[in-house]
């Protein structure tokens, strides 16, 4: 099978294309990448001289790019990943995020239409909003997003819905819990609070850091993806989580405990606006296609804070380079204490 990987030059992209090769190695891969900050080719640095894989530099907006590329690769399936990801860089600036989230995805499905070919989404768990204690999402909930980052992914998710409904396009959907791993920018909480570890830097946990979130390891969101591929109902959509959450003052726990330091480095800082307290999603439906996630929570922050340990080549240039102006901007005030809301 010939696949166009959008954004797998990113966190989970380029994890997704890392295990697709291995378990399908026949297949050729084309990563479609507009390398902004977050699309880095090293994140696939072991696997550039393979005849399977193939890079292009380009814009998910541009539909004549992306129906050039479709054509010459005789493209069959495309897996979208590429998007605008941090709820954070959402709220500093929220435009972009609809041009690559909504339209970039709305280009996507009109040139599968156009040439016949699947789309599989990868969408997120925070379209549902925060949800209430006791409650877990579950696919047919009316999606409820709050921040400018969920909402472009909500308008994105419903628009794939929407190409299935009207045009009986063959499509499938994902909604992925916070993913933690190899190769996640350091903008998101665990690569952020495992470098700022590393290099005995503060923490900024957001207001009380008692807000919930289901912390998977991206290894199980990529097999999750790959069983809807192969054995998931056309037109669906799929939960793809552990079940199971942690408040964020655990999460920093693990990161502390797994790089041996103590909790003197935590900070707590003034709130995200709009802040979702709590994910929390049922994965029943993807379990009956034979999926069974392999990391708990713990073990997934734990081994990602490894990571990050053993990584400093991946994650150093980035921190020393254009994420400090980034990172100024987010947190300067907070850390001193002199940001208001
Ligand atoms: P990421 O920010 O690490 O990577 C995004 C990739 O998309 C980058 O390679 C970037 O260069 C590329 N990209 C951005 N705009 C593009 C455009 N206009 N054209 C082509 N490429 C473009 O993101 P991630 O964390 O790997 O997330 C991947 C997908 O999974 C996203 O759709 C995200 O909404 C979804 N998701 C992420 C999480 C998570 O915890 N990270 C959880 C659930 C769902
Ligand atoms: P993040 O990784 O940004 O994912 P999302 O907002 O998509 O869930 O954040 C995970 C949690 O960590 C979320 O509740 C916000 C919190 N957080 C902090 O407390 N401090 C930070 O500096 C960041 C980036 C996140």
């Amino acid at each position: 099978m010939n696949l166009l990987i959008t954004g797998g030059c990113g966190f989970i992209g380029s994890n997704f294309v890392r295990y697709w090769l291995a378990m399908h190695p026949d297949d050729r891969v084309v990563v479609y990448d507009k390398l902004t900050y977050a699309g880095r080719r090293e994140n696939l640095h072991d696997l550039w001289n393979s005849s399977q894989l193939f890079l292009v530099e380009a814009d998910i907006a541009d539909q004549e790019s992306v129906r050039n590329v479709c054509r010459a690769h005789q493209i069959e399936l495309i897996v979208n990943f590429a998007a605008e990801t941090h709820v954070d860089q959402s709220i500093l600036g929220p435009l972009v995020f609809t041009e690559t989230n909504v339209r970039g995805t709305h280009v996507l499905l009109e040139v599968a239409r156009e040439l016949g070919l699947r789309l599989h989404h990868i969408s997120t768990d925070e379209v549902y909003g925060h949800i209430p204690d006791g409650h877990q999402s579950v696919e047919t909930d009316s999606l409820a997003p709050r921040s400018p980052y969920a909402a472009s992914k909500a308008a994105a998710d419903q628009l794939v819905q929407a190409y299935f409904i009207t045009y009986g396009l063959p499509v499938t959907i994902t909604r992925g819990a916070n993913n933690v791993g190899p190769y996640q920018y350091p903008e998101k909480a665990v690569p952020l609070f495992s470098t700022n570890a590393i290099l005995g830097e503060l923490l900024p946990v957001y207001g009380d850091g008692r807000q919930m979130r289901d912390y998977a390891h991206v290894y199980d969101h990529c097999t999750g993806i790959e069983a809807v591929l192969l054995r998931g109902d056309i037109g669906e959509v799929y939960n793809v989580g552990t079940g199971r959450e942690m408040t964020n003052l655990q999460m920093v726990d693990i990161v502390l405990e797994t790089l041996a330091k103590d909790d003197s480095l935590v900070q707590h800082v003034i709130d995200r606006p709009g802040h979702d307290r709590r994910y929390s999603m049922n994965v029943d439906k993807l379990r009956k296609l034979g999926w069974e996630p392999k990391y708990d929570p713990r073990r997934a922050v734990a081994e990602a804070a490894r990571w990050y340990a053993e990584n400093r080549w991946w994650w150093e240039p980035i921190r020393n380079g254009e994420f400090q102006e980034y990172y100024e901007r987010q947190y300067a005030a907070r850390l001193d204490g002199k940001a208001e809301r």
